[in-house]
């Protein structure tokens, strides 16, 4: 049994990570400030005694004793980081310094919460570890995008300077339960519109392509890479590769909610990337990473928990 600290623990993918940890018999701690989170994620864990849910912002340091970080604390939707985006900055470098900081005192494995937004509007397809990005430094987009690579360099540095035990993730875009309700990304937004049959925002003419992972398939890879044994520390990409126009999608959370929505044009925002696929080759070969469920079969799942909330 493990002692792991979860920062984002009450996030939508933090609060599936300690549900995950917990079963396998660890002891659980999510650090949170709330900021796009909720306690209504970790509502259901707060009785066991394995778990233990603490308030703090990670900008700050912190110390715990533990054996493993898993640092997903930071805000993931375009809305979010864009509300404070130099909190979004510190949320990502500061972030990482007092993770890794944490990590080297106590001698924890960490392992970082990176993204598919590395590799920005990517000129590179689909999109492969080695492919070294394309990101607007100044733009809108910027406080997460470079801030999740400075995070990934802190990692690298901490691991060569100090010998920290590291893996990194980066994540392309993950649904399921729990996304918040005005989280602003396309899937919680296309699906909380059509359950209203409210008009369906389409940016652009909806040809940008994206590739959708069900939450229970990218908690698996992240769990099984922190641990996997070998030499490899990362970054490698987890996601599903099956590729989508974000048309289809809308059409596809029309069909499955029964929806009279209508599907409405607005400009694309700016820096919005136009394709993004991942290769999970590297994935696939070293923790035999494999996404099982269907856009269909999560779409399903997710609607119905939306319904709920609606
Ligand atoms: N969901 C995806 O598709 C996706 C894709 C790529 C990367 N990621 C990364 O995964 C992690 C989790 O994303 P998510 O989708 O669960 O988003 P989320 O917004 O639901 O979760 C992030 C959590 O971090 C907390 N948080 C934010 N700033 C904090 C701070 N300064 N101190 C402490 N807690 C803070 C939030 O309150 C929230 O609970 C993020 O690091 C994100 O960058 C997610």
């Amino acid at each position: 049994m493990k002692k792991i600290l979860v920062t984002g623990g009450a996030g939508f993918l933090g609060s599936f990570l300690c549900d995950q940890l917990l079963s396998q018999g660890h002891e659980v701690i999510a650090l949170d400030n709330y900021f796009s989170g909720s306690k209504k994620n970790i509502q259901h864990l707060l009785n066991n005694p394995n778990f233990e849910a603490i308030r703090h912002d990670i900008t700050q340091p912190i110390h715990i004793e533990v054996d493993e970080i898993y640092n997903f604390a930071c805000p993931a939707s375009p809305v979010h980081y864009q509300h404070n985006p130099v909190h979004t900055v510190k949320t990502c470098v500061m972030g990482a310094i007092n993770v890794l900081e944490l990590a080297r005192n106590v001698k924890a494995k960490v392992i970082q919460a990176s993204t598919s937004e590395v590799y920005g509007d990517p000129l590179v397809h689909p999109q492969v570890e080695e492919y070294f990005g394309n990101v607007n430094t100044i733009g809108p987009r910027s406080c997460y995008d470079e801030g999740k690579r400075v995070a990934e360099t802190l990692f690298a540095d901490y691991h060569r300077q100090y010998g920290v035990d590291i893996r990194i993730v980066r994540i392309f875009n993950t649904y399921g339960p729990r996304m918040s309700i005005n989280d602003g990304r396309v899937v919680s937004n296309f699906i909380v519109q059509a359950l209203q049959n409210q008009n369906i925002t389409m940016y652009g003419e909806g040809l940008q392509t994206r590739s959708f992972c069900y939450v229970d398939d990218l908690v698996d890879g992240i769990v099984n890479f922190m641990n996997y044994q070998g030499d490899h520390f990362g970054p490698i990409n987890l996601g599903n590769p099956s590729e989508f126009k974000i048309i289809e999608l809308a059409q596809k959370v029309i069909k499955l909610t029964n929806s009279k929505s209508k599907i409405i044009y607005q400009n694309l925002p700016i820096n919005d990337p136009l394709q993004r696929k991942p290769n999970i080759d590297k994935a696939r070969s070293l923790i035999k990473f494999a996404p099982k469920i269907d856009l269909e079969s999560g779409l399903i799942r997710t609607i119905e928990y939306f319904k709920k909330l609606i």
